[in-house]
């Protein structure tokens, strides 16, 4: 099984992400760290172990926080977009045990233990994976691959017409990411979620028809972000975090993908968190490989087949 950490604001497509983490046989989550990301902290932080429960795998994964607001800029919240996250669900606080190690100091820590060995999932704003490169300027060798969810390949943001959520909110963030030497994969919003990891009406339905926890767990979670994705015009339900995992943990689903230099624009009005994906320009060399093209019936079949995972919520 591949090693990884899963770098989560956990609301929505985080919880499927999550998931993939849990019950692909294929994969041994060893961490959960948290970021300041879609909707408020604490909230994120229910949303985690609620889908641990879900998975029934509470107390078998650590669950680290960290960084409560970008590196220099105050949080945005995406809780227009996501509600509370998670549909609704409740858990006791008893539930919610949490590690003392922060999350930086978690991801510092686990890299330099197996260096060359863990992969991670960055599927929120990426202020923790910075402040781990700041913290050590080893981190970025010590990680084997890092799949980063975020931005957008010179088409469409989801947050201004320039920026995908995730770089917008902690763009000083994911440029020093970018900057850091990572061997980074990234699946950005356009055009590579928005017009293949999209489940319309039809794949919802047979989703719903699955009748197991998971299933419902899954409608459940997404509700909200059904309703504003329409709104918006997007066919159904977006899955730009779990098909972030499914890169790693099922890379024959990915059909295309090139390398690009990526940076990210921190000083424009207009433009905060635009990332510029570039290939063939003078003068930029690669530092990224970005996924463009992947096999969206295999990706929801590999969705499907975690949600029929016969589970019992713990
Ligand atoms: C990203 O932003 C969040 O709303 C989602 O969880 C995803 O990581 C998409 O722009
Ligand atoms: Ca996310």
């Amino acid at each position: 099984p591949v090693p990884l950490i899963i770098d989560t604001d956990t609301a929505q497509d985080d919880c499927v992400a999550l998931l993939a983490g849990l019950l692909d046989p294929g994969a041994d989550l060893r961490a959960i760290t948290m970021v300041a990301g879609n909707v408020g902290f604490e909230r994120q932080v229910r949303n985690a172990f609620l889908t641990l429960s879900a998975a029934g795998r509470l107390g078998e994964v650590p669950v680290h926080l960290g960084c409560r607001r970008p590196m220099v800029r105050p949080w945005i919240s995406a809780e227009d977009v996501h509600g509370d996250g998670a549909g609704g669900l409740s858990m006791d606080d008893a539930d919610l045990s949490t590690e003392d190690e922060h999350a930086v100091d978690a991801l510092v820590r686990m890299a330099a233990e197996n260096p060359g060995e863990l992969s991670v999932v960055a599927i929120g704003p990426l202020t923790n994976i910075a402040m781990a490169t700041v913290k050590d300027p080893d981190f970025a060798r010590n990680v084997k691959a890092l799949y980063v969810m975020g931005g957008s390949n010179n088409g469409r943001g989801n947050i201004t017409a320039a920026a995908e959520f995730n770089f917008y909110v902690d763009p000083e963030a994911a440029k020093t990411v970018f900057e850091a030497g990572f061997a980074v994969t990234v699946v950005p919003w356009d055009p590579l979620t928005l017009r293949q990891a999209v489940f319309g009406e039809e794949r919802l339905k047979e989703i719903a028809a699955l009748g197991t926890p998971l299933s419902d767990f899954f409608t459940r979670v997404c509700a909200a972000t059904l309703e504003f994705d329409r709104s918006v015009g997007i066919d159904g339900t977006t899955h730009p975090d779990s098909l972030t995992a499914a890169v790693l943990l099922r890379p024959d689903l990915v059909r295309t993908s090139s390398r690009y230099n990526v940076d990210v624009e921190t000083a424009g009005e207009l433009t905060r968190g635009y990332s510029a994906m570039s290939w063939g320009v003078h003068g930029l060399e690669p530092n990224a490989e970005v996924v463009e093209e992947v096999d969206a019936d295999g990706f929801f079949a590999y969705i499907k087949g975690l949600l029929s995972t016969p589970t019992t919520p713990s």
